[in-house]
């Protein structure tokens, strides 16, 4: 059959598709027009970052699904493909561990700030280190987890290990799950207030947009530590950028952005008080690695060896009834 993949992805997803005998059409130019010529005959898209209209679909008849290469499937229409019984794959078991270990690499970089502590080395101010700004430790502060998913869950178990107090909010995860993983249910509000270090794991929604914002940094201890490595818009940047400004709180880590890229001006990067990366918790090697693996053969496996698809990783399995 064949698979298109749009935009870069590991060799060896490559080598899963032709292993099962595919013919790969790789779509490098992302316009409208060049999606529309080069898919007309895909049965299948391997899909990066790239936006995917709704007129690329209806150029493609043979359409079964599209595998995004990620778990956030904010660059198709949902709606679209259940109207046309298109499935949606994402790479639900890949991303957790890499997200969950940038979280940490945050968390710490912004408490212990070492960089500092390396150029006093280097520049031969070891017997100054008492000047340098007071850092901290991990041990026995709050952690709220907004969102006990995939990834929110892989960052309480690393915090559960630095003996963190982990604090979670997330009402569609029952109380019982919460407490076997050693981690404490608590309200949006309450979390909120009494958290040392917030990270934000949810979907981009209606509900989610601006879910922090003036009030909840308003509410926040001025030693909070905020890292949102989800998605732009779940923290309201303009708000963020006063608190940071204001010192209303610590610090803060980010991932994502409102618009990506962001504009080279961008009001945060004026900031010392923030770390920020070009959406890349999920681009460790080992991660490009496992998400191209398994966002190809989700591919494959649906179009036709369905007995060794993880059905987990269709998103829309109870609209197409499978
Ligand atoms: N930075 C990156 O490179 C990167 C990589 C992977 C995923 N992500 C993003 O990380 C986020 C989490 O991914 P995941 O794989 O853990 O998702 P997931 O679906 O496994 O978990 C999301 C959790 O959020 C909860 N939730 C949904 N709406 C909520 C609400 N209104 N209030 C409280 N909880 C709510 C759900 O119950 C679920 O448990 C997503 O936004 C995803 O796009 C970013």
């Amino acid at each position: 059959m064949k698979i298109g993949i749009v935009g870069h992805i590991h060799e060896l997803g490559w080598e899963v598709l032709q292993s099962q005998g595919h013919t790969i059409i790789e779509v490098k130019d992302t316009s409208v027009d060049s999606l529309k010529n080069e898919l007309a005959e895909v049965s299948g898209i391997v899909l990066r970052t790239a936006q995917m209209p709704n007129e690329v679909i209806d150029a493609c008849p043979h359409l079964q699904i599209i595998g995004r290469h990620g778990v956030g499937y904010d660059n198709v229409d949902l709606n679209y493909l259940n109207e046309k019984k298109i499935a949606l794959g994402v790479t639900g078991t890949a991303n957790a561990v890499s997200v969950a270990e940038h979280v940490m690499t945050f968390f710490l970089q912004l408490t212990k700030n070492i960089q500092l502590s390396d150029d006093l080395t280097r520049k031969g101010g070891f017997q100054d280190k008492g000047n340098l700004p007071t850092f901290f430790e991990l041990y026995q502060k709050n952690v709220l987890i907004l969102g006990f998913g995939r990834i929110g869950q892989a960052v309480a178990k690393r915090c559960l290990g630095f003996e963190m107090n982990v604090y979670v909010y997330d009402p569609y995860v029952n109380d019982e799950k919460v407490k076997e993983l050693g981690c404490h249910s608590i309200s949006k509000d309450e979390g909120i207030k009494i958290a040392d270090f917030i990270s934000v794991h949810l979907p981009l929604s209606g509900d989610t947009r601006n879910f922090i914002n003036a009030k909840s940094f308003q509410e926040m201890k001025k030693s909070c530590v905020v890292v949102n490595t989800a998605r732009g818009g779940i923290i309201n940047e303009n708000d963020l950028f006063m608190a940071l400004h204001k010192k209303k709180i610590r610090a803060a880590g980010l991932d994502v952005f409102e618009q990506e890229p962001p504009s080279t001006d961008h009001q945060l990067f004026k900031l010392s008080n923030v770390l920020l990366t070009p959406h890349n918790a999920a681009l460790t090697l080992e991660c490009r690695k496992r998400m191209a693996i398994e966002v190809c053969e989700t591919v494959s496996f649906f179009l036709k060896n369905k007995e060794k698809l993880n059905i987990q990783n269709i998103i829309n399995r109870k609209e197409l009834g499978i």
